[in-house]
This record gives structure tokens, C-alpha cells and sequence, in this order.
């Protein structure tokens, strides 16, 4: 058996390739990436090919003889649009007749109303078209993506958010072993929605200050104040409005989900909250 990880240079990549290791023996995995010296240096001793999602015909070449791949959803905003990246990718697959995909997708990508989660709805869309059996890992939020309203309590001792509403925080770490778990799995689902449990910036906050030694003030604030307070600290208005922009999709109610999937794919309940933005942290 072969089993591929794609951008497997990247932090869920890295994460995955550790757990997939414990799985499998060494030799059934291909490292596929597109900077062959950062695989290289990351991951001595894999085998590793070069698949640059611009490029179909780099990408198909990477899955030549693979029965099993990760699909690691690519970054928006690159010189092909994530979209047409993704149509390689997916080509790429059909092409070389993989036996399964695991796709790294977007929480309740196929409604959600989230500009974020459209590309992975039209790549869950083409993996389904393309006839090739597949799981949706559709991965709510990295608690990691809060780093920096953890860093303020810990180092300012205020921290500020602006969304209202719930999102489903687990540890990058988790969603990653959960993802290794399933390219492994003899019965995969077709849909996996991992996520923690639904929980408000409110209720992160108190995780923080249960992190925290010294304990924060924590704020709610409007999305206006939230960008000009990213001003005061000296981004620009487009960055700062950027930044800001991270937290629509749980205000929005696109990350507000109730489910233990993820819990149950890794055979144990999820990191708590405070030990994981402890963890995060550290
Ligand atoms: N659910 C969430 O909260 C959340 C948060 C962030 C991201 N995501 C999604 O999850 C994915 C994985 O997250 P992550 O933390 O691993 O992100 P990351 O650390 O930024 O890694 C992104 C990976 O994509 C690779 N990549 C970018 N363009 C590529 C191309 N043209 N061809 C091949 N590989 C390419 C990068 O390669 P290099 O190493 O060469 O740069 C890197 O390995 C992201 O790409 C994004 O789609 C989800």
C-alpha cells in the first residue's frame, strides 16, 4: 500500500505525517510537496516527490502508483486561484485511478453560507463527480488561529474579540491524527464533521484565563474597534480588516456545530480547553 500526503510541508501536513508513521511502516509513505529542500530537510528518510498544485502535470506525476492519499487543502490567495489548483489536484487523482482521498474540507461545507467554504464545496463536488471514493474531513476551527488573542492575555493581560455566536475549537494536532486515522481506516465515512464542542469567544476567554496564571481582561468589542485597535498596534487598514475578517465565519454561525465525531475518530475525549490553549502557549 502507498499512501501519499500532499502539502505535507505545512503545519497540519507535518502533524499528519508524524501520526501516519505510527500507523503504517515508513516505506508506504510518499511526502508530496511542492519545495523538495523544505520536505527534505522535514522529513529524512521518506521517500518524496515534487507536486506543485499550479502545476496538473506536476501533481499527477507525485500520485503516480498511490492507492491512498491526504488531500491537504491548499492556502487561498497563491498565484492560481485554490480552485483551480484543486482541479489538478483532483484530476491528478482520477489519472493516476487512486483507490480513496481524504480531503481536508470545511465545516457543513455543502451549506454553509462562509466565502471560505465555497472552494471546498466545489472540490467536494469534483471528487464526487471523479467517481472516486473518498471522506470529507470537514474540519472546523484550529484553536491555534486564536493565538494571538491568547498572547495579549498572557502578555498585556487584555484581550479583545468582536463575533458573536460559537465555533468549534480543537487542537490542529487533533484534526490531523483524526486525518491519518481515516487514510488508515478499512471503513471510512463519507463525511466526517470534526469539530470541539460549540463554544463562544466568551467561553474561550474563561479557557484563557483558566490557562493563565496572571488572569486577562477580556472584552467584547465591535468589528470597527477590533480593526482600530489592530491599527493602534501599527497594521495597516486592509491587514488589519483582514485579521478582523477571521472571525466572521463564527459570527456568521458557519462554525456552530454539535458533533462528536472527531472524539470518536481518535478513541478519546478532545484536549480541554484550557490545557490545549496551555499547550498552545507553551
Ligand atoms: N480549519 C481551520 O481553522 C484552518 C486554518 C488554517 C488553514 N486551514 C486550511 O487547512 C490547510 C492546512 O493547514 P496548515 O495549517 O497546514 O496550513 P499551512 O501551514 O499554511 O500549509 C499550507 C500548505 O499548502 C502548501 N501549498 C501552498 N500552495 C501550494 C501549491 N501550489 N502546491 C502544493 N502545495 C502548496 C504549502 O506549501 P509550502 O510548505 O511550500 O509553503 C503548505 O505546505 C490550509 O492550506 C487551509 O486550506 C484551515
Amino acid at each position: 500500500m502507498k499512501y501519499a500526503v500532499t502539502a505535507a510541508t505545512g503545519n497540519f501536513g507535518k502533524l499528519a505525517v508524524s501520526y501516519l508513521a505510527k500507523l503504517v511502516d515508513q516505506k508506504e509513505i510518499v511526502i508530496v510537496a511542492r519545495d523538495q529542500q523544505k520536505a527534505e530537510k522535514l522529513f529524512p528518510g521518506f521517500e518524496i516527490r515534487v507536486g506543485n498544485y499550479d502545476e496538473e502535470a506536476s501533481i499527477t506525476a507525485a500520485l503516480e502508483g498511490i492507492n491512498r492519499v491526504l488531500f491537504i487543502s491548499s492556502q487561498p490567495g497563491g498565484a492560481v486561484e485554490r480552485k483551480v489548483q484543486h482541479e489538478h489536484v483532483v484530476s491528478a487523482l482520477k489519472a493516476n485511478h487512486v483507490d480513496f482521498v481524504a480531503y481536508t474540507s470545511f465545516a457543513q461545507a455543502q451549506t454553509s453560507k462562509s466565502e471560505l467554504a465555497q472552494d471546498h464545496k466545489a472540490t467536494e463536488e469534483m471528487i464526487a463527480k471523479a467517481d472516486i471514493a473518498h471522506s470529507f474531513l470537514r474540519n472546523n476551527w484550529y484553536l491555534e488561529n486564536e493565538t494571538g488573542f491568547f498572547q495579549s492575555g498572557q502578555q498585556a493581560h487584555k484581550a479583545i474579540y468582536w463575533a458573536n455566536n460559537c465555533a468549534g475549537w480543537a487542537l490542529e494536532r487533533e484534526y490531523s491524527e483524526a486525518a491519518a486515522r481515516v487514510l488508515t481506516s478499512e471503513n471510512p465515512n463519507e463525511i466526517y464533521e470534526f469539530a470541539g464542542p460549540a463554544t463562544t469567544y466568551s467561553a474561550l476567554g474563561e479557557g484563557l484565563n483558566q490557562a493563565l496564571t496572571v488572569k486577562s481582561e477580556i472584552s467584547q468589542v465591535t468589528k470597527d474597534e477590533y480593526i482600530a485597535d489592530l491599527e493602534d498596534k501599527g497594521l495597516d487598514h486592509p491587514t488589519a480588516a483582514l485579521y478582523a475578517s477571521f472571525q466572521d465565519p463564527i459570527d456568521n454561525g458557519s462554525l456552530n456545530e454539535n458533533t462528536t465525531d472527531l472524539a470518536s475518530v481518535l478513541g478519546r475525549p478532545l484536549t480541554d480547553l484550557s490545557e490545549g490553549i496551555k499547550e498552545i502557549l507553551k
